[in-house]
């Protein structure tokens, strides 16, 4: 037991300083050696989140924080965008004692291997945010989602722009062709979240029998720095032909208005439509500034909480739900709802970001 220990310890040294940190508070033995740390008694939850350098993630992994204070010993690691990294923060998590995790997947896909530590130990495992498939997830009784209804998101942005065009078509419809024509930016392929996104926007802008023309669409990974750099070539290769900039995620947003400020849009009588998805603060400010036309809020909050209270439960051997007031679906999925958000209603945003 004591060798076991200090091997623990030693290959901490060469861990990063979160890993450090979760060890040194996650001791399940009892033997006293983290003496000190007020977590040490409390159920230990091992979490991963896909990447740190998120910008709508790092809210989801506030209010994680928030939520296991005091509740929980929450072992919270970056993955880093590296799959295999994640599955070795895994195995560590599951050594460490860890009685359930919490796991934001890389790659969704890969939802199955880490069913496969989990399921020989009888830990069990809340997914969130990207959404394994239902087979895989109802393959292990143990298993369970956090997250929302993608095509829901996509429904409600498509609503948005179509109410928006509608209001607004004399001055936006540039070439008066009646037509809208736009550029896509989407988030990481493969993604249920920027799949149903993309194609459900799309769709329902088209069922509110708005005409649309596609100049572009592109991945730039839910990154705003990607986005410029794809907005800034769309800018050269199309410039006035743009007349709505549809956006998988407000990051990606915020990315693209970068360009269009430095191409001299938002000046003078020189404006864009943008939307994007999400309600981070940074997005709600430009709706406020009139240069978002607006947003739908993706509950980093609720998630976050939901999350950690279904992983705490899981950790205490008790039914996810006790004592909360999510519900699960037929795919033992918690889905919290998206909200359309516009100046009318900015303050339903930042609530939920407060
Ligand atoms: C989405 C969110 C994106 C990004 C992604 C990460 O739900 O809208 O901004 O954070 O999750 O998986
Ligand atoms: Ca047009």
């Amino acid at each position: 037991m004591l060798k076991k220990k200090k091997g623990l310890v030693l290959s901490l040294t060469i861990a990063s300083s979160i890993l450090l940190a979760a060890g040194c508070s996650s001791s399940t033995s009892g033997s006293g050696d983290s003496a000190g740390s007020k977590d040490s008694k409390l159920p230990a939850v091992g979490a991963t989140i896909y990447k740190f350098d998120d910008n709508f993630m790092s809210y989801v992994r506030r209010a994680m924080e928030n939520s296991a204070k005091g509740k929980v010993n929450l072992m919270l690691n970056d993955s880093q965008n590296d799959q295999a990294k994640q599955i070795e923060q895994v195995d560590t998590l599951i050594a460490k004692g860890a009685k359930s995790l919490a796991i934001n997947l890389v790659d969704p896909k890969a939802a199955q291997t880490i069913i496969d530590k989990a399921k020989p130990k009888n830990i069990p495992v809340i997914f969130f945010n990207k959404e394994p498939d239902a087979n895989v997830l109802a393959g292990y009784d143990k298993a369970y989602y956090v997250g929302t209804t993608s095509s829901e998101s996509g429904v409600i942005q498509g609503e948005l722009i179509a109410k928006a065009w509608e209001a607004n078509k004399a001055k936006w419809d540039k070439n008066g062709d009646g037509k809208l024509q736009y550029v896509l930016l989407k988030g990481e392929p493969g993604h249920p979240d920027a799949e149903a996104r993309t194609k459900f926007a799309v769709d329902t802008v088209k069922e509110k029998g708005i005409q649309v023309e596609q100049l572009a669409m592109d991945t730039a990974m839910w990154d705003a720095t990607k986005a410029t750099e794809k907005m800034d070539a769309w800018l050269a290769k199309y410039s006035d032909k743009i007349e709505f900039v549809i956006a998988n995620n407000d990051g990606m947003a915020l990315g693209a208005i970068a360009s269009l400020e430095k191409a001299g849009y938002f000046s003078g009588d020189k404006f864009m439509p943008v939307v994007g998805v999400d309600a981070i603060p940074e997005a709600l400010e430009m709706i406020e500034k009139g240069k978002m036309v607006g947003t739908v809020l993706n509950d980093a909050k609720n998630q976050g909480k939901a999350t950690v209270e279904l992983a705490t439960n899981a950790a205490k051997g008790k039914d996810v739900l006790d004592g909360t007031s999510w519900k699960l679906d037929d795919k033992k999925a918690v889905r919290v709802p998206y909200v359309e958000v516009t100046k009318d209603n900015i303050q339903v945003g930042k609530d939920a970001y407060k």
